[in-house]
């Protein structure tokens, strides 16, 4: 009896127990509709597969009521990653109430997906995101694939939601760190919609290419990049119309193919800069938080003073052209607090504006560089690497 009311004491913290780092692996049994049930759920809440059975099984050992047993035939073999310490705490209750683990696991399952009701929200209005901050490497390119990878990735079971990626910088790096390449000067690409659609004879979801990998099953795509890119600002200078809206008129066909849109944005201030911000504004007919932009920024002091930069761009395009753009919040990349003072006290800073809110802190790591140095996406590379956690933090943090 000492765990039921251990238990329920993890309850009354209203907490979990566990620490939040190292994961053991929970390997066992759980009915196909339950699991299909759990994944549906899961991506439609943007919830971490493994943090919803871990809240579930939480959930389940602070239960006092016996619950109704779940019918378990037909399980099938089922494994996820719990907090250290967990499975064991589990396993010992199951024996205390007298449950099979399979029977223990299917109704702590059950239980969350009682607790986490379908929120029946299907966004009608494509989300659009942009990754942008003038300042150069600061994680902009990394921040916009691994955002567009967690999508992806939560959108498995969803029947036919798709992402897509836009490589908006000429440097072309997003392309190129997923191996797909950047189309050549003279080429039909995005800038040629962007400058001269009457130019454009093939139409951008043509020059769509999807991301290899199992783990996105064909649902995130990427429009690269184009080798004449350089010339946007100086293109846009001279366009006739408004020019803050030549991407949106450009995208305007593509966006119905896509529920989610990342742009990679260029390390610039310039004219095309103002196309994205603009693009992500809140539309008249959109929920406030469903566009927006990320900024990845890093812990120093450089990064500051570029930030200033971009808020006061922001402001004076939200006047110029009567708009709100929704600021999902800070991506602190590249953190290293071995760097001393300038780091710790940056962080801090960051941390300390509220609005807008830290939303996850990236540890400056391998696994992103060695992942663009084999041309593969991130949570391809290593899925259960800490910086592939942050991306779908990121993901869930925006809902
Ligand atoms: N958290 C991280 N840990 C280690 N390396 C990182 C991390 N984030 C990004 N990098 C590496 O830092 C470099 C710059 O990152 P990235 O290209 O994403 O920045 P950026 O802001 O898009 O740069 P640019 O302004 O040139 O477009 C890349 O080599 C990338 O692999
Ligand atoms: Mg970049």
């Amino acid at each position: 009896m000492h765990i039921w009311k251990r238990s329920r004491q993890y309850a009354a913290a209203m907490a979990s127990p566990y620490p939040a780092g190292d994961r053991e692996k929970l390997t066992t049994k759980l009915p196909a509709s339950l699991r299909h049930a759990l994944k549906v759920r899961a991506a439609q809440l943007t919830v971490d597969l493994q943090d919803a059975v871990t809240e579930g099984i939480i959930a389940w050992r602070a239960q006092s009521e016996v619950l109704p047993a779940v019918d378990t035939s037909g399980a099938e073999s089922f494994g996820t990653w719990l907090p250290e310490g967990l499975y064991d705490d589990f396993k010992a209750d199951c024996v205390d109430r007298g449950v099979s683990y399979i029977q223990g696991l299917a109704q702590a399952v059950q239980l969350w997906l009682t607790q986490h009701p379908d929120n029946g929200t299907e966004e009608d209005e494509t989300r659009r995101l942009i990754s942008g901050n003038q300042k150069g490497g600061v994680g902009k390119t990394a921040v916009a694939a691994g955002v567009g990878e967690a999508f992806a990735e939560a959108f498995e079971d969803r029947a036919g939601k798709k992402v897509l990626l836009i490589d908006f910088d000429p440097q072309g790096h997003l392309s190129d760190q997923l191996g797909i390449p950047m189309f050549d000067i003279g080429q039909q690409s995005l800038v040629t919609h962007m400058l001269t659609p009457e130019r454009a004879t093939t139409p951008l979801h043509e020059l769509v290419q999807v991301v290899p990998g199992e783990r996105f099953g064909g649902r995130l795509h990427l429009l690269p990049a184009s080798m004449d890119a350089f010339l946007l600002d100086g293109g846009l200078a001279v366009y006739r119309g408004p020019r803050v809206a030549a991407l949106e008129v450009a995208l305007r066909d593509l966006e119905q193919h896509y529920d989610v849109i990342v742009i990679d944005c260029p390390p610039s201030l310039g004219l095309a800069m103002d196309c994205a911000l603009y693009y992500a504004r809140t539309r008249e007919s959109e929920k406030d938080g469903n566009s927006g932009i990320l900024i990845p920024v890093e812990a120093e002091d450089s990064s500051a003073k570029a930030y200033g930069m971009l808020q006061q761009q922001i402001t004076q395009l939200s006047q110029d052209w009567k708009m709100t753009l929704h600021q999902f919040g800070l991506v602190i990349n590249k953190y290293d607090s071995r760097k001393g003072l300038v780091a710790t006290t940056s962080k801090e800073k960051w941390e300390s504006l509220g609005t807008p809110p830290v939303l996850t802190v990236i540890k400056d790591l391998r696994f992103q560089r060695e992942a663009v140095r084999f041309k593969t996406p991130l949570l391809a590379y290593d899925p259960e690497c800490e910086q592939s956690h942050n991306m779908r933090e990121i993901v869930r943090k925006i809902g």
